[in-house]
Formats: structure tokens, sequence, C-alpha cells
């Protein structure tokens, strides 16, 4: 266990499937501090699944509801802050996550990607025909803006001990 005052927030960014939430839980455990995942906010706050709340409302609701979350987040400080793959849309999102925050892109290709998500029914923006292409199509599309991430840590391999050691080793002295 680590118990240090970073004065920064860390932000998980990346798609569906590259272990935000797993490498989260675990550094907020080594790091002992609080973990907040944009996902499951705007869930509590809705009352209601993502896949309902696009269903009911549409992506744009859903989208306003998340960018609330994130400038509320990014007023913290000392937190992990794990980000919805489609957090980085907003370009607003990315000034406020900056500020307090150091900013990690999780990469996994998207080969790697649709492995792990083959078969999940929690993600709408896949739920569709062909999540193959689908999964390409977003990769390529959001690449320009993952990569303005402060630093990219490779998620390729489904052991997220690698990532983890990584990240510790970027913010602590
Ligand atoms: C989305 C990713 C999801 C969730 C929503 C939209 C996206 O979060 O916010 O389904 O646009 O990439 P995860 O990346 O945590 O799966």
């Amino acid at each position: 266990m680590i118990q240090k005052k970073l004065n920064k927030n860390i932000v998980l960014i990346g798609l569906m499937g590259s272990g935000k939430t797993m490498i989260a839980k675990a550094l907020a455990k080594k790091l002992t501090i609080d973990r907040f995942s944009t996902d499951e906010m705007v869930e509590d706050k809705e009352n209601r699944s993502i896949v309902q709340i696009v269903e009911d409302k549409g992506w744009l609701y859903f989208r306003e509801i998340e960018h609330k979350i994130v400038k509320k987040l990014s007023r913290k400080k000392d937190i992990i802050i794990d980000c919805g793959g489609g957090v980085v849309l907003n370009p607003e999102n990315f000034v406020l996550l900056r500020k307090n925050g150091i900013i990690f892109y999780l990469k996994a290709s998207p080969q790697v990607l649709y492995k792990r998500l083959k078969g999940d029914r929690t993600r709408p923006l896949i739920n569709g025909p062909n999540p193959q292409a689908r999964i390409k199509a977003i990769f390529k599309e959001r690449l320009p803006l993952y990569n303005q991430a402060d630093f990219t840590i490779d998620a390729s391999d489904p052991s997220i001990e690698g990532p983890v050691a990584e990240i510790l080793q970027k913010i602590l002295p």
C-alpha cells in the first residue's frame, strides 16, 4: 500500500475493453485513493443502465450527463477517474480533465478489444450487426483524440500488472 498525495488526478482513457476499470481499481487500492467511474456515475444519476439511457433518451442526452460528471470530477484532486470510452469526443472534457490530472491512454488494438468484448451486451455502441468492423472504425476515428493523452500505456496484455506498474512508475517520484 502506498499512501501519497499526488495533488493530481490519474485519468484513464481508452476504448471499451481496454481494462480501464480493472486498472483503476488496482491503482486505487495500491495508492489508497478514491476511484470514480464516469459510467457508474451516469448510471447512478439516471438510475438505469447506459443501454437503457441510450435507448430511451439517445446519445446526446448520455453525453450531456457524462459531461456534467466530468465537470464535477475534474474539480477534485487525488482521485482516479475511470472515463467512459467516449469522454474524449467532447474537447471540453479534455481541457477539464487535464487541469488537475495526468491523462493515460490505455491502448489495445481493435483485434484485442474485439476478442475481449465479443458477446458483451452492455456496450450499446457495438450492439449492432458487425461489432468487429464497428470497433475498428471507432478505433480509427478516436485514435487522434486518445493520442492527446500525456502518456500511452500498452494494454494489450490480459494481465493488468504491467500497465499498473507503468502508471505508478510515471506518477511516483
Ligand atoms: C462508450 C464507452 C462506454 C460507455 C458508453 C459509450 C464509448 O464506456 O461510456 O457505452 O463511446 O466508447 P467504457 O469505455 O467504460 O466501456
